[in-house]
Parts: C-alpha cells; structure tokens; sequence
C-alpha cells in the first residue's frame, strides 16, 4: 500500500474545489439537466433539486470525501481500512469508474468531433438529420475521435494530481465558467426567448409526483458524482487543515449553478426553435448532437455559437474523465507495487481498448444487444441504476450503523466545525438509504418497461 508521506495531495482548497467540481460538472450537467428540468415543470423540479443537493447530496459528498481524507486510501483500501469485512463495498464502488470510464470517453470522443465540425465550417451539415447517426455508424472515425479525447484526459492524469489535474482544473473550470455565460448571454437576447425562458423558471406544481423526485435524485448521484469511489478518491488527495464543509457547499454550488445555466443556454433556444414543442426537449442525448446544431443554424453567428458551445462541453468531459481516470488508477497504485507512471499508461490502454464495443455497437456491432440496450447504454443502466444506487446504500448503512456517523464527523471536525452535523446524522442513518431503496426499484422496474418514469 502506498505510503502515507508519499501520497500526492493538491496543493490548495481552491485547487480541490474546482477538481472536484470538474469531476461533478460534466454531460450530466449539460444535456440532460436541462431535458428533466424541462420534463418536470421547470421551476418544479429546480426547487425538488436545490433542496435534495443541500441535504441528501451534502451529506453523501462530505462522507466520501471524509472517508478519503480520513484513510489516505482509494475506496477498496478506504472501506477496508475501517472494517476489514466491508472491503467489499470499496471493491463494489471501484467496478463503476472501471465500467463508465470507457463508454464516457466514447461520447467525450464525440463531442471532440463536434468541435472540429464547428471549427471547420460543417455547421449547416451537422444541422441534417442524418449526420449524427452516420457519423456515430461508422467504424473508424468515432474510434480515432476517442483516442484524441482519452489521450488529452490521459496526459493530464500522467502528470501526476497536483501539476496535471489541479493546474488542468485551475484553466478549465473558470473557462468552462466563461464559455457559458457568453452562450447564456447569446440564449437570453434571442428572439422569442421569453416563453423559453418562462416555461423554465415558473413553476408547474401539477407535475409534481413521486417520480420527479426520484429522477432529481438519481440525476443528484450521477452529476455530483457520488457511489463511485471518486469522492473518496479526491478526498484522499486533500489536505487535512482544509474546511471540509465549506468545500463541499462550493462544489454543490458550482455544480449546481452550471446544470441551472446549462437549462438557460438549451430551454430557450430549443422552445423558441420548436414553437413551444416540449417533445423536442426531451428528446434524450440527440437533444445535444441533433437537436442543437440545428438551432444554432437558425441563430445569428450560429457557427461560433456551436464552436464555443461544444469547446465548453469538451472542457466539462474532460474535467470528468480525468476523474475517472484517477480514481481507476489509485485503485491499482495502492495495491500494486508499480509506479503510478507504469500504472497511467495501462489505464489509458485498458479504456481505449473497453471503449471500441460501446462505439462500434452503434455500427457495425449494432445487432447485439443486451436485454434490449446498446452496448453503451447497456453499460450506463448497469452502472447508474444498478451499481451505483447499491453502493451508496451500502456506503449509508456503513457510516450509519457499522464505524459510526461520528468517525465522518471527527474528521470533518478536524478543520473547522461541523454546521450540518445533526442533519447529516439523520439522512445518512434513515433518509437516504430508504431513498436510494426507492431509486434502485424504480429505475430497474422503469427500464424494463413495469412502469414508466
Ligand atoms: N458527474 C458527471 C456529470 O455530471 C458524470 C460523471 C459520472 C463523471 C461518473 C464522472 C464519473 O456528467
């Protein structure tokens, strides 16, 4: 294992804020934040949002980062530091990195693609409907735009924690920050972008339902990137004297704050280019790849718009799979005896090898499918709905009944005080495991088809 003094921490709170945020913000943010707001009445669905990320999001985020700040460890050797017989949980949490990280890079190579189609004046074919699905249908180009994306994520991770993935996340994030406050700027003083604007922030109370909160709460996991060993991970890069609790509202709020920006940059320009058509919203991932290029050839300086919008969706990729790269690869450096270096280039060669069947099944593989998902889709409900809800019900009841709410809360209480403490207690031991029960039942009844979110 390694050892305590060797073990590389980021070298400011800001620096683990904006790479944790970096990690939280990604597509999640941007698709389909939007497309379930939208879904779900707006203003609705926002408010459900808000507050289940300032209590149950909180409470599940500053306990992984406590267990990692705590043990030193990755998730395996964290779980396992703290009861011997529950390592299991780490070796469960450390399976879905090891699953998303390939077919996420797949969609980052996508994504990659996208901005050379903008750059090289391929907006008004893009804006086809069939563009998307012959380019995502063929063989070699989605595989080299992969290689691209996974190499970019792949040197920043190589160049260690604090010179690769604190300097990266110091000029993305606030680049990230940038880029879409001007595409929101451009959104807001479109023509017609009232109604858009309207149908985003006023609440529909009539939409309200048990399955809105259960979609607010997986899209809570999945954005902030909780019940997958990364938290736990990141936490165990931070330095002891750092304000745990302010950190973790930060990261909330960044990730918070750009999934609401992401609705204002998407809601408008898609209700005002569809006449108030909600179906084209909630139109899934195409919302991003076909949808959206066809809005921006309808706006004024279209081209530059769709450039900026996808550099800035490839920053918030990037951000995140370099998380999930660094996570799979402190699974391996503190149980194996290589160096982290050795450890890095099998990673990346293990991701862009698992990374060609989620690709090619949207092509040549298009015929195999398992229980009725794509490959890659395959692959998400195994890890979103399936793995992760498991985890972090297993994580609630480790903190909650097995070391004890108050081995976090020392922890935590080691650099400041802990504000939230007795509503972190009452969530971490009922609330949430009884909430993650109803996500686990209804997201595997949903998908195969007994009722329908
Ligand atoms: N949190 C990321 C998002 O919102 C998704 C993600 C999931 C990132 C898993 C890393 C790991 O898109």
């Amino acid at each position: 294992m390694a050892s305590l003094s060797k073990r590389s921490t980021f070298s400011s709170r800001i620096g683990f804020v904006l790479a944790a945020a970096g990690s939280a913000v990604g597509l999640g943010n941007i698709w389909r934040f939007p497309y379930l707001a939208a879904k779900y009445g707006g203003g609705t669905f926002l408010l459900v949002y808000i507050i289940l990320a300032v209590t149950f999001g909180f409470s599940l985020m500053i306990a992984e980062i406590a267990l990692g700040r705590k043990t030193r460890l990755s998730a395996i050797g964290a779980y396992r530091a703290l009861n011997r017989k529950c390592s299991f949980i780490g070796v469960l949490s450390s399976v879905i990195p090891i699953i998303i990280v390939p077919y996420y890079c797949v969609i980052g190579g996508w994504v990659t693609k996208y901005i050379e189609v903008y750059l090289t004046g391929q907006g008004p074919a893009a804006a086809s409907d069939t563009f998307f699905n012959s380019f995502i249908s063929s063989s070699v180009s989605p595989l080299v735009w992969l290689a691209v994306f996974v190499l970019a994520a792949g040197v920043i991770v190589f160049l260690g924690v604090e010179k690769g993935i604190e300097k990266a996340s110091k000029i993305l994030m606030p680049a990230l920050v940038i880029l879409t406050l001007i595409i929101v700027g451009f959104a807001l003083t479109m023509e017609n972008a009232g109604p858009g604007i309207a149908y985003y922030f006023i609440p529909d109370f009539s939409k309200f339902s048990v399955n809105l909160v259960l979609a607010a709460l997986g899209q809570l996991f999945y954005s902030m990137s909780l019940a997958m060993g990364i938290m736990i991970t990141y936490g165990s890069y931070m330095p002891k004297d750092t304000n745990l609790e302010k950190s973790v509202s930060q990261i909330e709020l960044f990730d918070t704050g750009i999934a609401i920006l992401a609705g204002l940059m998407i809601v408008p320009a898609v209700f005002a280019f569809s006449g108030g058509d909600e179906t084209m919203l909630q139109s899934g991932p195409s919302l991003m790849f076909i949808t959206l290029p066809k809005v921006f050839q309808k706006m004024p300086l279209g081209n530059v718009v769709g450039a900026l919008f996808f550099i800035l969706v490839f920053f918030a990729a990037l951000t995140s799979a370099i998380s999930l790269l660094e996570t799979v690869i402190s699974i391996f450096a503190d149980r194996l005896k290589c160096s982290r270096k050795v450890i890095c280039v099998g990673v990346v060669a293990f991701t862009l090898l698992a990374a060609i069947p989620s690709s090619l099944g949207f092509g040549v593989w298009s015929g195999f499918t398992i229980f009725g998902f794509s490959i890659l889709d395959f692959f998400d409900f195994l890890s979103n709905s399936v793995l992760m809800p498991i985890v972090a019900f297993l994580t609630c009841i480790f903190i909650g009944f097995v070391v004890k709410p108050k081995t976090i809360i020392e922890e935590v209480e080691l650099s400041a005080k802990f504000r939230r403490k007795k509503m972190f207690v009452v969530i971490i031991k009922y609330v949430a495991p009884l909430c993650i029960i109803a996500i686990l039942v209804s997201s595997v009844l949903n998908a195969f088809g007994v009722i329908s979110l």
